[in-house]
């Protein structure tokens, strides 16, 4: 037998099995705790609660570690690209070169949207939220596609899946030329994924759209950064609506309704928006005191992470990335100085070196998506985009698990208890 945890509850012992993970802290398996003891565990937020098993993703936030599928999110940010790190979310192996191009022709297969969703988009306003957007049209999604929403198939799971990677690029693009008032471009299928995207998004049919190198691989970069990233918010959203059985499209926007939030996927563009009202280096002090002032509310966006209290490896590539678009664009922000800046001055901060805040992957990626020409409300958007492939390789491991369950989290109940209803009159 295994090792074992002994909780004493009155003059009752009860124990419970400890279970190992691959690498990574054990985990006390309490399932059978309010059946044996009539007592739930308080953990708001998770912050002591592993959700579910995952052959996923590994993290160690003290180490600064990522790792996916076992492969550290440095080597395969170097040497890898998006599809294939997609395909290795998927299918738990890095592919060969002919499972690639496979994949990479049946994700092309899938990029063009029902034209009727077109006419959807008109629906919004000009100056809605893109992400306002990303959450309606992928939501849905499930009304065009109807025919591959029988989650217990595994070959309508696999059609879905595809589908949303391969939309997802086409849904964002349309997204942001609706919101400058441009044609919609449908996708060129001899471009790379991330090279269509960049079409799409900034090409016009009035002329030929040339993909610039450098750009396409730091864009795709980016997105091998987002790609999954264990049980975070959206991630553990997407589980849980999935866990009623609801179809994948309707999954994957409730996902991105809850990257949305500035604490989460918003952070990127909350982020830009703070560097650019400190301005210049010399402003930095004011606003590192104001972020360590317990009465204002105002954070160091992208700076921070529920896990990572070691410096976050996406943020170190990322920075390295910056210099990488400056150079291939011929362009400069003075925004990076400032963030340099900021991120020395903050970490030599005793505040920020008690608490363990370093930069984290939203600290860079504003400058570079400025850079590339994206506005900050697409920002999120571009974090959702390669997101997808997390969700739906999340989601898929959990349907696939015979032992999933509905997610239906209990409380302590701190309301009143049963009183008599007073009528309006006496009240
Ligand atoms: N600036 C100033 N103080 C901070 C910051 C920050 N960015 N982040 C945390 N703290 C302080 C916080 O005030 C608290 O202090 P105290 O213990 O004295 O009350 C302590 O550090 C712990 O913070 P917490 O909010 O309890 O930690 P958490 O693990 O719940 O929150 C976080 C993590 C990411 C929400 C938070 O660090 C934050 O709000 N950061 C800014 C937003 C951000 O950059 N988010 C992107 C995360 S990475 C991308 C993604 O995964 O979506």
């Amino acid at each position: 037998m295994g090792d074992q945890i002994k909780l004493s509850a009155g003059n009752a012992d009860f124990e419970y099995p400890v279970l190992k993970g691959s690498v990574g802290p054990d985990v006390i398996d309490i399932r059978k705790l309010y059946a044996q003891t009539g007592k739930f565990t308080f953990d708001p937020g998770f912050t002591s609660t592993a959700s579910c098993e995952s052959a996923l993703t590994y993290i160690d936030g003290d180490e600064g570690v990522l790792l996916h599928r076992g492969y550290p999110i440095g080597q395969l940010a170097e040497h890898s690209s998006f599809m294939e790190v997609s395909y290795l979310l998927l299918n738990g192996e890095l592919p060969s070169k002919s499972e690639l191009e496979k994949f990479e022709l049946t994700i092309s297969r899938h990029t063009m949207l029902h034209e009727q969703l077109a006419t959807f988009y008109r629906g919004f306003r000009r100056d809605a939220h893109p992400m306002a957007i990303m959450c309606g049209v992928v939501g849905a999604l499930s009304a065009f596609y109807h025919d591959s929403t029988d989650i217990s198939d595994p070959e309508h799971r696999k059609i879905s899946s595809h589908r949303l990677i391969a939309k997802m690029p086409t849904i964002a693009a349309m997204a942001f030329k609706y919101a400058v008032g441009q044609p919609f471009m449908y996708p060129d299928n001899k471009l790379s994924y991330t090279g269509n995207f960049l079409r799409m998004t900034f090409g016009v049919p009035a002329e030929e759209y040339e993909v610039v190198p450098a750009v396409e691989k730091a864009m795709d970069r980016i997105f091998i950064l987002h790609a999954d990233h264990e049980q975070n918010a959206s991630t553990s959203t997407v589980r849980l609506a999935g866990s009623s059985g609801a179809n994948p499209f309707a999954c994957i926007a409730a996902g991105i309704a809850c990257l949305w939030g500035p604490a989460h996927g918003g952070a990127n563009e909350a982020a830009l928006n703070m560097l650019r009202e400190i301005g210049t280096p010399d402003k930095i002090p004011h606003y590192i005191e104001r972020a360590k002032d317990k009465n204002d509310p105002f954070r160091l966006m992208g700076f921070g992470h529920r896990v990572y209290k070691n410096y976050d490896p996406r943020a170190a590539v990322m920075q390295k990335t910056v210099r990488e678009v400056f150079d291939a664009l011929k362009v400069d922000d003075p925004l990076f100085e400032t963030a340099l800046r900021l991120e020395e001055i903050a970490l030599n901060d005793p505040y920020f070196v008690e608490k363990k805040l370093f930069p984290n992957v939203d600290f860079y990626s504003g400058i570079i998506l400025s850079a590339i020409g994206f506005p900050t409300t697409m920002f999120t958007v571009l974090f959702a985009l390669a997101r997808t492939v997390g969700w739906v390789a999340q989601w898929n491991e959990m349907i696939s698990d015979p032992g999933q369950k509905i997610g239906r989290p209990r409380q302590l109940y701190t309301g009143p208890t049963q009183r008599d209803y007073v009528p309006l009159d006496r009240r």
